[in-house]
């Protein structure tokens, strides 16, 4: 829709820039001064209420020998025009957020070469820097509920240092984060204006050689001393120059970041070295994006293109959620002081790639949390932070090595999550490992693999065990959050169509075939993964595309029928117990 606006503006500058020709009294050749004269509009985007036209004046200042331009805004029925910026060197992409409240655009400061977003409050006072980013900002995109904006954002190379310092390990592109946006948290390598250019070492696998291939050999710089000839280049890519960007370098790529308009926080929604990210667009609900993925730098270009999503929830909604489920719980327990009600628990999984982890534990601890459950790394800090509000801290193991190292942290609890278990199961039959573990442990031991009847409950207890855990069913339930299709493909699965590869996390787990075939995959010959692209922060391994696309499920698939309420199916289960039970008379 913004195609006849654009029309609209241009044809009216046109049409007076025309008449101003027709008008004068001698027509006459162009002379450079025109150029200097001349205004050119672009960027006309629209108030959400259709009432305003915010746009792009540019014009070249021959004095300063650079262009310059502002951000105009005129009003629907063009009788008010209003100069929103004074003329600045590098300011463009006016846009509005969509609740029309704020509206944005780029500008450069003065003694800097990294633009920032600015934002002027439609309600009043002067614009304010949502950004001190040190990575180029290409564009950005605000969100349907006005909240928040995406960045595409690629590192740049630094150029200048004065004026935008930045500590090390400050935040993705981030200058100064603890001044201007206190909330930056998210540790980063050294990404900063203040950078010195790397050195040489292998610019075909990404690093930035300090002389080009071709470069002719030094001059003695004093008699009889030469200086030590430049080292080889190595090229093992084909795409490894670029114009204006020069040698690529492995990091050097265009990502997604997540910029939240009240906290000023950034968070990188994709960081996969191997693509670049471009062209974003938010789903109306604000929860997902399309974007589109390529290997077009740093890395063999495969002329790809994919359109993919990703999921792009603030980590603010764990703290919506965690709301919303003590709050309910505490008015029940309220209005029925009688009733036993249930702990609720949350996952965490512990290790270096989750770059959520310290913030999301950080809200389990301020939402007192009743029980964590972990995964990956033996949790030392989580164990801590979670006993020291009086929560308990269980852990998934694998097998009886992870089980002594998990003890070893002071964990309350043991999940021993086996053979045929939905998410990142282990191979080992329940038979074996709950014995394993409860020779050496004897705190709780919680059983989780393939189960999906009271029956299967009751076995846990004769196991062992002292608490069953259940994935996989309950995802077929009202209630779970999974796409109509996920629950359907439960149902039409049997205990075969489980699928145990390590190719889409990095981790072994368990996935439904008919997911892996529909990504185009052939489930019966699928490649190892490499381990040390192991990701599970924001952007998810996401050439993978886990979880999202390829559904996990455990062996339980078998007994899962039908789609009903959490309710009923524990309501089920309990009768199963009960009949199970009484079943047995010796
Ligand atoms: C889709 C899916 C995602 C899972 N994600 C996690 C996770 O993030 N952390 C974790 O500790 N366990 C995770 N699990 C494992 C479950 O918590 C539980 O151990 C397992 O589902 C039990 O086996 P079952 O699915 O056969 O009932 C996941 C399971 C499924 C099916």
């Amino acid at each position: 829709m913004k195609t006849p606006t654009t029309l609209l503006v241009l044809s009216l500058l046109c049409l007076a820039t025309v008449q101003a020709a027709d008008t004068s009294p001698s027509r006459r050749p162009l002379t450079p001064d025109d150029y200097y004269n001349t205004q050119i509009v672009s960027e006309p985007q629209v108030s959400p209420d259709g009432k305003w036209v915010a746009y792009v004046v540019s014009t070249n200042d021959r004095d300063a020998d650079e262009s310059r331009s502002a951000i105009w805004m005129v009003s629907w029925d063009g009788t008010q025009q209003v100069q929103l910026t004074n003329p600045g060197h590098d300011i463009s992409s006016p846009r509005w957020s969509r609740d029309g409240r704020y509206l944005s655009y780029l500008n450069t400061p003065a003694g800097t070469d990294k633009s920032q977003i600015m934002l002027f409050d439609r309600r009043g006072g002067e614009a304010r820097a949502l950004t001190t980013v040190t990575d180029d900002i290409q564009s950005y995109e605000w969100s349907p509920d006005s909240k928040r904006l995406v960045l595409v954002m690629e590192p740049g190379s630094p150029k200048i240092a004065a004026g935008v310092p930045g500590p090390p390990g400050a935040p993705p592109g981030q200058a100064n984060p603890t001044a201007p946006n206190p909330a930056n948290t998210t540790p980063k390598p050294a990404d900063t204006a203040t950078d010195v250019p790397k050195q040489p070492t292998d610019p075909g696998k990404g690093a930035t050689p300090t002389a080009p291939a071709s470069s002719v050999p030094a001059p003695a710089t004093a008699k009889g001393a030469t200086e030590a000839p430049p080292k080889p280049i190595v090229i093992d890519s084909m795409h490894f120059k670029e114009d204006k960007d020069g040698y690529l370098a492995t990091g050097h790529n265009r990502h997604l970041y997540l910029l939240d308009v009240e906290t000023r926080k950034i968070e990188p929604l994709t960081t996969d070295p191997a693509f670049n990210e471009d062209l974003p667009a938010w789903s109306a609900d604000s929860h997902r994006l399309a974007f589109v993925r390529t290997r077009e730098k740093g890395s063999d270009a495969d002329a790809m293109e994919d359109i993919d999503l990703i999921d792009a929830r603030p980590a603010a909604q764990l703290d919506d959620w965690l709301a919303e489920i003590t709050g309910e719980l505490a008015a029940y327990s309220r209005a029925n002081p009688q009733a036993r009600v249930a702990p609720f628990a949350v996952n965490q999984i512990v290790h270096s790639s989750n770059n959520r982890l310290e913030e999301d534990v950080a809200l389990c601890v301020k939402h007192e949390v009743p029980i964590i459950i972990t995964s990956l790394r033996p949790p030392a800090e989580v164990v801590q932070a979670v006993h020291g509000y009086g929560g308990i801290v269980f852990h998934d193991v694998i097998n009886l090595r992870h089980a002594e190292k998990a003890a070893a942290q002071g964990v309350d609890g043991i999940i021993a999550v086996c053979a045929g278990a939905g998410g990142h199961a282990g191979l080992l039959s329940p038979f074996a490992l709950v014995k394993q573990i409860r020779e050496v442990y004897p705190g709780a031991i919680i059983l989780s693999g393939a189960m999906s009847s009271g029956a299967d409950v009751l076995a846990t207890r004769a196991l062992g065990a002292d608490l069953a855990y259940l994935g996989t069913r309950f995802i077929a339930t009202d209630e779970g959050n999974a796409p109509a299709e996920y629950k359907q493909m439960l149902i039409d699965s049997a205990a075969e169509d489980i699928v145990y590869t390590s190719l889409f996390s990095g981790v072994n787990g368990n996935y439904l075939r008919g997911s892996v075939a529909r990504a185009g995959l052939d489930p019966d010959h699928l490649p190892e993964a490499d381990k040390a692209k192991m990701n599970f922060g924001t952007g998810g391994n996401t050439a993978a595309k886990a979880w999202r696309d390829i559904w996990s499920a455990g062996q339980s698939v078998s007994g899962i029928h039908q789609v009903e309420r959490v309710a009923a199916l524990v309501e089920r289960m309990e009768g199963e117990y009960a009949a199970a039970r009484a079943s047995f008379n010796f």
